[in-house]
């Protein structure tokens, strides 16, 4: 039996991306239906990155969702940028007269599940077999499953936030789709403890062992990596042996005064660089996750994803409010345009700070060199700043 509904937007996706379109939009009077795969509970179960450009801080001050944020998240003028026992710090504020805003993905994606619910927002979860149809139509429809039944639900617009491993991405035809990818030779293994913070800013290090990243949530809650194998399993690693590792890749006047503690979460994730082109393909738009992956070395993932969300979200407001279809026309360019230089800063910084385990002698001089350019040089500093604390939308 299938049953049917009508809305405006259907968004695939309940993450940071779908949330945020769907928020953005209803402020505009656009109605939206999003269709999420997980239970709420396990789509905010998820640790994810904690650093928000200046630019998505304003873009959840439009939707509404930043009281929570301006009471609880931290902003950061600076971070500390080490390779060994030298360091140095980077300040984004001096040079750009912005701060980045340390507020974890979890809680942007909290408080966009309240705005929702108490809007009475249309979300529907656990679904199944999403099919996008007739997208390059102007009347697209969306099915999936539900407690047996299916469902369909007719649109203007198919928004896919679906993530990378969703289904809109592979909706456009592989004759039109064009993907771009780098797998790095390494994983991140990521731990968070209820302990302080070790520096009250963010310290990027890297080592003859390798990355390390000492990050936080709160003043009682930290968030800390090291590069590992990709053969590395997380039971491979106890959290004496990671604590041991974090301290050989610090600076030694971090290491000394790092709190250590149990891990309330540990886990490996590996680091790719990815994007789909085009972004979009007749009444189908392909924002985020669905379109794009970054390495998390620059914190550019749920950054560029609001950065799609803002386009997408002011072309369908100008297609809707006024008629005018100039938005939604230039979307894919636009989106890609910002995402492709978020894949270079991402791609730069990782390739900078990792220590790679095929690299040549001259690479390693390579790596040494440009971590002395930036450490000593105005211009290089500006750029890493302009880029860390967000390029223009
Ligand atoms: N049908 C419905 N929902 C789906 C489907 C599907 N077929 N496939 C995936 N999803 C859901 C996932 O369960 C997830 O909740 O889509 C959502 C996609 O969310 P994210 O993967 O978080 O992607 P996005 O919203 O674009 O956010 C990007 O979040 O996860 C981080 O690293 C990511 O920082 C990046 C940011
Ligand atoms: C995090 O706090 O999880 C974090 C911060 C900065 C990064 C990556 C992850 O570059």
């Amino acid at each position: 039996m299938t049953d049917g509904t009508r809305t405006q937007v259907v968004i695939i996706g309940g993450g940071p991306s779908g949330l945020l379109l769907s928020q953005l939009l209803s402020t505009v009077g656009v109605d939206s239906v999003v269709l999420e795969r997980k239970t709420k509970d396990y789509v905010l179960g998820r640790i994810r990155a904690g650093v928000l450009e200046s630019g998505m801080v304003d873009l959840l001050r439009q939707a509404g969702v930043s009281d929570r944020m301006d009471k609880e998240g931290h902003p950061h003028d600076g971070t500390i940028i080490a390779s060994g026992e030298d360091e140095f710090r980077l300040s984004f504020r001096e040079r750009t007269g912005r701060p980045v805003m340390v507020y974890g993905q979890t809680e942007v994606t909290r408080d966009l599940y309240a705005a929702r619910e108490a809007a009475g927002a249309d979300l529907r979860f656990e679904v199944e077999d999403v099919v996008i149809h007739d997208a390059k139509s102007d009347a697209p429809y969306v099915t999936y499953s539900a407690g047996g039944t299916t469902h369909r639900i007719d649109c203007d617009f198919v928004a896919g936030c679906d993530g990378f491993h969703g289904v809109s991405r592979k909706t456009i035809p592989d004759d039109v789709r064009q993907e771009f990818e780098k797998v790095y030779p390494f994983g991140w293994l990521g731990i968070l403890s209820e302990t302080p913070p070790v520096h009250d800013e963010l310290i990027y290090a890297t080592s003859e062992r390798g990355f390390a990243l000492c990050s936080m949530r709160n003043d009682a809650l930290s968030r800390y990596y090291v590069q590992c194998d990709l053969s590395d399993r997380v039971e491979d690693w106890s959290d004496n042996a990671f604590w041991d590792e974090l301290k050989r890749r610090i600076p030694s006047r971090f290491a000394e005064a790092l709190v250590t503690g149990p891990s309330i979460e540990k886990s490996i994730a590996p680091l790719r660089s990815f994007v789909t082109e085009p972004m979009r393909w007749g009444r189908l738009f392909l924002c985020g996750d669905a379109a794009h992956i970054v390495p998390p070395t620059g914190a550019k993932g749920l950054n560029t994803a609001a950065s799609d969300v803002h386009y997408l979200f002011n072309g369908l407001r100008d297609f809707y409010n006024k008629g005018d279809s100039t938005g939604i026309d230039s979307y894919s360019e636009r989106a890609l345009a910002r995402v492709w230089k978020a894949e270079r800063f991402s791609w730069w910084f990782s390739t900078l700070i990792h220590r790679f385990p095929d690299r040549s002698d001259f690479d390693a001089r390579m790596q040494m060199a440009e971590m002395a350019f930036l450490r000593e040089n105005d211009a290089a500093q500006q750029a890493m700043a302009e880029n860390y604390v967000g390029l223009p939308y």
